[in-house]
């Protein structure tokens, strides 16, 4: 239905970078849906499979968000927090990606086969255990949202299409937000708990490399499944050759020092250390962003 597109061809230098600025809470009916330049998007099939697989896992978000809310749910303003302002964000990240789906390739049933993703999500999604202490559990929440951040920067920055790169920005934007409520939150719970640089660094660099491979192949599975079956491929095989092709987005659009600034910043690193922190930082992040 996709046609097969590279992600890597274009030349870097021909799109001056667009500037990401912070945003106020948005809107779906704030996204401009109807004035979709489809021919810039509709036979890039890895700008396909990623923006519907991400969908499917903003849209399932909501599934474990109240294991989160209700490990602070002796603290009305955390846990008010979560409840109205992320969880909702999150699941509205969802909507937004699907109604760009749906119109930008009318032919894909987004329902129906995130209704079978659904299904087979809901038994199998990867739920990282919650860290032992709050503190923790926040610094772990900061690399998440570093994570997802990294995403849609790199989506904003690999997109031509006016109203992708603008749904981008907002939910990129709303990312960074919400890093910097775990981070406001997390300083508030380690001046009580005092955990040492070296637990709080260990807990991040293991939310970092906490295996989320399975939630992302199985929602590519399914988007396979409805869209390749029967042109004498293979999953495995195709999934492999998507994850080199976003392996190659990553290595030219992804930013290169915001997210290692995002890690460090739990650590309160004082000033002398930081330079080699940060070099250590930045491999990490390398390895994680080419894993
Ligand atoms: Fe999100
Ligand atoms: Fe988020």
């Amino acid at each position: 239905m996709v046609p097969e597109a590279t992600v890597a061809q274009r030349p870097i230098a021909a799109r001056p970078p667009t500037p990401l600025r912070s945003r106020t809470p948005w809107r779906l009916s704030d996204i401009d849906y109807g004035a979709i330049d489809r021919a810039r998007v509709a036979n890039d099939s890895t700008l396909f499979t990623l923006v519907t697989m991400a969908s499917f896992v903003e849209t399932g978000s909501d599934l474990y968000a109240h294991v989160l809310v209700s490990y602070f749910d002796q603290d009305p303003e955390v846990a008010g927090w979560l409840a109205q302002s992320w969880e909702h964000e999150e699941v509205q990240h969802g909507a937004a990606l699907r109604a760009y789906v749906e119109h930008a390739w009318p032919d894909f049933d987004w329902q129906s086969v995130y209704d079978t993703f659904f299904e087979e999500y809901a038994k199998t999604c990867t739920v990282p255990d919650l860290e032992p202490s709050h503190a923790l559990e926040l610094a772990a929440r900061c690399v998440v949202e570093m994570g997802t951040a990294t995403l849609y920067s790199s989506l904003h920055d690999y997109v031509e299409e006016p109203v992708l790169k603008d749904l981008a920005a907002r939910i990129y934007a709303d990312e960074v937000r919400h890093y910097k409520h775990f981070y406001r939150y997390f300083r508030r719970y380690q001046q009580r708990e005092g955990h040492g640089r070296w637990r709080v660094g260990r807990t991040l660099a293991k939310r970092m490399f906490a295996s989320r491979d399975d939630d992302g192949y199985c929602a590519y599975r399914h988007v396979w499944r409805a869209t390749r079956m029967g042109e004498g491929s293979s999953v495995e095989r195709d999934y492999q050759a998507f994850l080199d092709r976003v392996g190659t987005l990553a290595r030219r659009h992804a930013p290169r020092e915001l997210p290692v600034d995002m890690l460090l910043r739990p650590l309160s690193l004082p000033a002398p250390a930081l330079t080699g922190a940060k070099a250590v930082a930045r491999t990490l992040y390398r390895c994680w962003l080419h894993a």
